[in-house]
């Protein structure tokens, strides 16, 4: 049997909660459930509400009355809140990123091993698939993609060389694309460059950075005061989302005063340090290594 997924940095995490036995709770990316699991495993009376938005994680819904799983996007999170009847919360978690499962169902293509039409959404009922991205956008917005959410350096030759590969015939599997751009992997770093091609082209499909800011503002208006909000990221564009969130109170990290001229500090930083993985962690599991762990207070 497969594992759905395996949680990281999960003690860490869910420390970092602070959890209170009879506190409202929200698990953001819902997943293979792992870090749900041990958040419910700690509340009394307490409620979990998880979201997903692969339909394909619904299969590992716990048999909890305490949970309530949504299949919807984070982003909406606010609202189905206030649809369930919360307008406050004790805590926050999110686990960005994909899953093992979504990684490992090569029909999906997210993973640049093996073959398979490029799709990569996490929701399959959202209308924008990679390939409808390969097929359809300009060689110059092509590049920004790459450039912003793939840091390659060689994003403008990269676009050209997919622009020039479909007017021949279209680039729409996974192995059309690596064929495409073929000559202009770095000597001796394949795997790093084609896992960030694939990055930055996930994350145009499923809006993620948009998702991300929208998502961690409504957690900002809907945590308590000393709520949790507790985040693990995987690249370093969300890690620093979340750290201006956390430090600034925006997403630009430039601080602001109020009238008087004092901070405006809307979260207590609990970790100075980001918490990475554990040796022994990455030993077992080796996915976990670029995960990145923060954990605020809502002042
Ligand atoms: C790294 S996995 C989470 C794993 C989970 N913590 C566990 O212990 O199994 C990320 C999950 O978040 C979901 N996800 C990512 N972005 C989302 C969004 N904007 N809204 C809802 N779910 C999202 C993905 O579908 C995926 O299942």
């Amino acid at each position: 049997m497969t594992v759905y997924h395996l949680p990281a940095l999960l003690n860490e995490s869910i420390a970092g909660l602070n959890l209170k036995p009879d506190g409202v709770y929200v698990d953001v990316t819902f997943g293979g459930g792992g870090h749900s699991k041990a958040i419910l495993d700690r509340l009394t009376t307490g409620r979990l509400i998880a979201f997903d938005q692969d339909i394909d994680s619904a299969a590992n819904i716990i048999n909890d009355d305490r949970l309530t799983f949504l299949n919807q996007n984070f982003r909406f999170l606010k609202n189905n809140l206030r649809y369930l009847g919360y307008n406050s919360i004790d805590g926050l978690i999110a686990d960005l990123g994909v899953s093992f499962h979504q990684f490992d169902s090569q029909e999906r293509g997210f993973s640049f091993r093996g073959d398979a039409q490029l799709d990569m959404r996490m929701n399959r009922n959202a209308p924008l698939r990679a390939s409808d991205i390969l097929r359809t956008y300009s060689e110059e917005e092509l590049a920004s993609i790459f450039y912003k959410y793939g840091e390659l350096d060689n994003s403008r030759r990269l676009a050209r060389a997919i622009v020039k590969a479909r007017a021949g015939t279209p680039v729409v599997t996974v192995k059309d694309l690596t064929s495409a751009v073929s000559g202009h992997v770095p000597a001796n770093q394949e795997n790093k460059f084609y896992a960030r091609l694939f990055q930055s082209l996930r994350i145009e499909v499923n809006g993620e950075m948009t998702a991300l800011t929208e998502m961690l503002t409504q957690a900002l208006q809907v945590l308590k005061q000393g709520g949790r909000l507790v985040v693990i990221t995987y690249h370093s564009l969300e890690d620093r989302l979340v750290k201006n969130l956390i430090r600034t109170g925006n997403f630009d990290g430039k601080s602001e005063k109020d009238f008087y001229g004092n901070l405006m500090v809307p979260f207590k930083t609990i970790n100075r340090k980001v918490i990475v993985p554990s040796d022994a962690e990455i030993t077992m599991n080796n996915r976990a290594r670029s995960a990145r762990l923060r954990i605020a207070e809502k002042i």
